[in-house]
């Protein structure tokens, strides 16, 4: 698997970041007001999460998520996760529990809402075969073994709702990723646990393949 290096850039942008997220205020109390947390968190969005997450949420690597144009219940939810460490997975741990900590609450929300804002990322082609092959178990799951279709809780154009994330237009490598810490259960996610349980490694490029693509 490609592996992020874990052993010195996510430190050094973590103490880059807390540096930056204090000198920005970020602990500011809890009752401040709704504006000034979607001030800054578009600010810190810009200077801090762009390290990765890419200008506007749209990532250039493969290896970090887009966070443009996704749901924003699932953006918080994700946010919580990181916090409770409930998503656990080696690169959570690595680069996002230190980013989360420094996150609270209210400024859950107003990262969620920045995010959910952006114009997402355009679909990326892929290989035709891949897509085809993952457009099939996308829309159609798998009856036979028991795998429900994809688009019963994605959305049928993989746009997501609510807390079921957005894939369309995700780097593929990422969803290929979350596919494997899911099924080692890394990631607490009840829903998905049971339905990819079965989920080969072919099976995981084709459907992330063809999400990348929509
Ligand atoms: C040093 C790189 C780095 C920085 C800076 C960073 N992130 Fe992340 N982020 C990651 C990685 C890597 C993941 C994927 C974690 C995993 O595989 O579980 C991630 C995942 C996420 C997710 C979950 C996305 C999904 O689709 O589930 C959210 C939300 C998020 N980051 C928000 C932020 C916010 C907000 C900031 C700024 C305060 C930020 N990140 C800064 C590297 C970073
Ligand atoms: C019954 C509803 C349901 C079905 C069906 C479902 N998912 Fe999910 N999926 C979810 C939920 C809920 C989450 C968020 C989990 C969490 O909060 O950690 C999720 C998360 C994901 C993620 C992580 C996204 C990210 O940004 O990190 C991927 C990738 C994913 N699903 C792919 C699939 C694929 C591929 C299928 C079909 C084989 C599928 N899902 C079927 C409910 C579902």
């Amino acid at each position: 698997m490609h592996r992020i290096d874990a052993r010195n850039r996510p430190l050094r942008a973590a103490a880059a970041a807390a540096a930056l997220l204090l000198a920005a205020g970020f602990t500011a109390a809890a009752d401040e007001a709704k504006p000034a947390d979607a001030e800054a968190a578009a600010k810190l969005a810009a200077e801090v999460c762009s390290g990765c997450h890419g200008p506007a949420g749209i990532s250039k690597s493969p290896l970090f998520p887009r966070l443009a144009g996704q749901q924003e219940a699932y953006l918080a939810a994700q946010l919580h996760a990181f916090k409770g460490k409930t998503r656990s997975d080696p690169e959570a741990h690595n680069y996002m529990w230190g980013m989360a900590t420094l996150v609270s609450d209210e400024m859950v929300d107003a990262f969620a809402h920045y995010y959910a804002s952006q114009q997402p990322a355009p679909g990326t082609a892929g290989d035709p075969k891949q897509v085809e092959q993952g457009g099939k178990l996308f829309e159609q799951g798998i009856p036979e073994r028991g795998i429900v279709a994809c688009a019963n809780c994605h959305g049928s154009n993989a746009e997501g709702r609510g807390i079921f994330p957005r894939l369309a237009g995700q780097q593929s490598a990422y969803v290929v990723r979350q596919l494997q810490v899911i099924q080692k259960q890394l990631r607490s996610s009840p829903i998905m646990h049971g339905i990819i349980k079965d989920l080969t490694p072919e099976e995981m490029t084709a459907v992330a393949a063809y999400v990348q693509s929509k």
